[in-house]
């Protein structure tokens, strides 16, 4: 009998460092606007939508603004944002993930991604890693942002597994709050003092042994 556990994988800041792209154009948005906008204020946009980032910019300095003036920022966050994946290819791919997907796949362990981005799909064409991923879970599948569980719920169902059974990589303290709630195992990719949250953290995924995916592949469930 083979044991299989969910693999679920976040995007941002996980799979691909999209991250600082995100940054630099709500950046641009922030300096429009003379909102002072710091690399700790972007760790509170991690993992959420465009529409709440945008809300917790003008938060920042209580802004207020017409419904009118945020869609046009929510449009030209996205457009600037896009301008930075038009050359992406397999290089933006993080240390040590292809490895880990590789081996994942060897071992038949189902993969989904739990993506908060409207922007998935084609950064997952473009770093040339869309065939790894059984399931697709992204920001145009769900109504409930990060850290409502939701994204994993429905990525752990696509892969016929349960909650307990499935493991979240995580970049944001929004994800890591969301894999808890929804009674996964989570794993923060990045600041253990950032992600003290999560079940295990590790730096990137060159510090992720095989043996450890090992021990979740035969962890026993209940
Ligand atoms: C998350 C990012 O993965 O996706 C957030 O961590 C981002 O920073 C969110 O705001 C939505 O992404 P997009 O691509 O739909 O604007
Ligand atoms: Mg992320």
């Amino acid at each position: 009998m083979t044991t299989k556990k969910a693999f679920i994988f976040d995007l941002d800041g996980v799979i691909v460092d999209t991250a600082k792209y995100h940054f630099l154009a709500w950046k641009k948005i922030a300096d429009q606007l003379g909102i002072e906008f710091t690399l700790e204020h972007n760790e509170l946009l991690k993992g959420v939508s465009r529409v709440r980032s945008l809300d917790i910019i003008l938060g920042l300095e209580n802004v207020e603004a017409s419904q009118e003036d945020k869609d046009k920022w929510l449009i030209q966050k996205n457009e600037d944002y896009l301008t930075y994946l038009v050359d992406m290819d397999e290089n933006e791919i993080l240390p040590g993930v292809f490895p880990i997907l590789k081996y994942l796949k060897e071992k038949q362990q189902p993969i989904a991604l739990g993506s908060a981005s409207k922007n998935a799909r084609p950064i997952l064409e473009k770093t040339g890693i869309l065939s790894y991923f059984d399931a697709i879970v992204d920001g145009n599948d769900v109504s409930n942002a990060k850290p409502d569980p939701e994204v994993f719920l429905i990525a752990a169902k696509k892969l016929g597994m349960s909650p307990e059974q499935s493991i979240v990589f995580e970049d944001s303290i929004a994800g890591i709050q969301a894999a808890n709630i929804g009674k996964m195992i989570s794993v923060g990719i990045g600041e253990e003092k950032t992600l003290h949250e999560a079940r295990y953290v590790f730096q990137d995924f060159t510090h992720i042994e095989t043996r450890f995916i090992d021990n979740l592949i035969n962890k026993k469930i209940g």
